[in-house]
């Protein structure tokens, strides 16, 4: 099949364009507002962009309800500062709870039975029980034009200053064993997945001479 965007002429029940990029790691997105209120909201258009130093970009649409920004972008813009928690199996529930929330005078994370641990360089706090936190400072946000308020899209960038990782999720080896969490992500639709050892599998990185052998040399 093939449909034109503008058309939106899939002929499908549901919009199937969420399913078609996946599967998509969760920004467990935490902030504050300016008299310190914390909000946490997952993001799935959410990623890593680079490593020295790493980037991770966030992106959210108006809310439904009054079409405007989103409280993790407001308090971003506000205080330029945000964290990354990694969700994962266990807090599931709250994590899709957390999606919930629109009243903007709630503490999200008290709301939704979430502990918060305190970061170190930055002032929003970490999701207890998240085994990755990533404290970011705000580089910059963009808007994507969309074809209402609710579509029109604000990309956050943040450049990361600040990594946690459950100590016992590094092996003896140094590896951070990512598996042992079971990290969500998301498909489209209503379904999710989750990661573990039963679907990780290694490749080897090899050279082009290895894959297609040694070049003939050119003839002159
Ligand atoms: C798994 C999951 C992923 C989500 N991903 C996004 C997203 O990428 N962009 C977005 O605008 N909303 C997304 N949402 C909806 C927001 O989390 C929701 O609108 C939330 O209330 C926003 O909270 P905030 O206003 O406190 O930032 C997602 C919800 C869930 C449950």
């Amino acid at each position: 099949m093939f449909y034109e965007i503008d058309k939106n002429d899939h002929g499908l029940p549901y919009n199937p364009i969420k399913a078609c990029v996946v599967p998509r790691p969760i920004g467990w997105i935490t902030s504050i507002s300016h008299d310190g209120l914390v909000n946490a909201a997952p993001y799935s258009f959410f990623n890593i962009l680079s490593y020295a130093p790493p980037y991770v970009v966030f992106s959210a649409g108006g809310h439904a309800e009054d079409q405007k920004e989103k409280d993790s972008v407001a308090n971003v813009r506000l205080t330029g500062e945000f964290v990354y928690n990694m969700a994962t199996w266990n807090q599931r529930e709250q994590m899709n709870n957390t999606g919930l929330i629109v009243d903007r005078k709630l503490n999200e994370m008290a709301e939704t039975g979430l502990r918060p641990l305190p970061s170190k360089l930055v002032a929003p706090p970490r999701i207890e029980g998240a085994p990755v936190h990533l404290e970011c400072k705000l580089h910059e946000i963009i808007d994507l034009p969309g074809h209402d308020a609710v579509s029109t899209h604000q990309v956050v960038f943040g450049v990361v200053v600040g990594v946690h990782i459950a100590n016992d999720a590094i092996t003896d080896e140094g590896i951070f064993d990512v598996a042992r969490y079971k990290p969500l992500s998301r498909l489209g639709y209503k379904d999710y997945a989750w990661t573990d050892d039963s679907v990780i599998f290694q490749m080897e990185k090899r050279t082009p001479e290895d894959t297609f052998g040694k070049p003939e040399p050119a003839e002159i």
